[in-house]
């Protein structure tokens, strides 16, 4: 995060004093309060933290899954937050690529056609055979006819992940679980980072979606 960023080249991702405010039974919760985050070019960003310290709320917010009660996320210069609901799932489809934690693998669809289906939501005719080489990128062009029912759980979450990155996103998020060893209970210094936000510099553009 320390890198500077190249006079000419706008950030991947800047939040600037990001707020968010969740209603409870309990009242209010500030979940966020007042979060700046500049992202690069081919930055790579881990969030890390103890539990409930806000981790998935702010990559839901910088991946634009949810506005937050105020501030500002601009995704290559886009102000994310002024969009509608179905301007910004468009604005998401090409250029924001998203790996849950539990995957959401479409079940009745094989691993290809998972793949294949934002190739498909933006029109592209040549969307299997992106998937295709996708899946071979990740090394599973012997499993494209599986169900994710057939997928061991490292394929399923390879195959979540081919599907992030088809459509070359400007931006990444991965939301991770939270592993501990043995012995390492409650020792923050040894808390693997159970959330990383990433920014890839776009390798495999896709035509007509800047
Ligand atoms: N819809 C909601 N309404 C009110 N509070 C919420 C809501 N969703 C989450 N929270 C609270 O917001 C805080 C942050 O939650 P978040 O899921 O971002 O944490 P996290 O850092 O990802 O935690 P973990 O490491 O356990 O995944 C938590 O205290 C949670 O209880
Ligand atoms: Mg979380």
């Amino acid at each position: 995060m320390n890198n500077p960023l190249p006079d000419a080249e706008l950030p991947a991702l800047q939040l600037s004093d990001v707020r968010l405010t969740l209603n409870s039974m309990a009242g209010p919760v500030d979940i966020l309060t007042g979060i700046d985050l500049t992202v690069g070019a081919g930055q790579t960003v881990a969030l890390t933290g103890p539990s409930g310290s806000g981790k998935s709320s702010l990559l839901m917010v910088a991946a634009g899954l949810e506005k937050p009660t105020s501030g500002k996320v601009l995704v290559g210069g886009t102000d994310i937050t002024r969009m509608g609901e179905d301007a910004a799932a468009k604005f998401r489809l090409g250029r924001v690529g998203i790996v849950f934690q539990s995957f959401h693998l479409i079940p009745t669809m094989t691993a290809l056609e998972n793949v294949a289906v934002p190739l498909e939501l933006m029109g592209l005719a040549d969307a299997f055979d992106r998937a295709e080489r996708e899946l071979r990128a990740v090394g599973l062009i012997l499993r494209t006819d599986h169900y994710p029912g057939q997928l061991s759980g490292g394929e399923q979450q390879r195959v979540a992940l081919a599907r992030a990155l088809a459509t070359g996103p400007q931006i990444t998020a991965l939301f991770r679980r939270t592993h501990r060893q043995p012995g390492q209970r409650h020792r923050q210094r040894h808390r693997r980072p159970d959330l990383r936000a990433e920014r890839r510099t776009r390798r495999n553009p896709v035509p007509g979606h800047p």
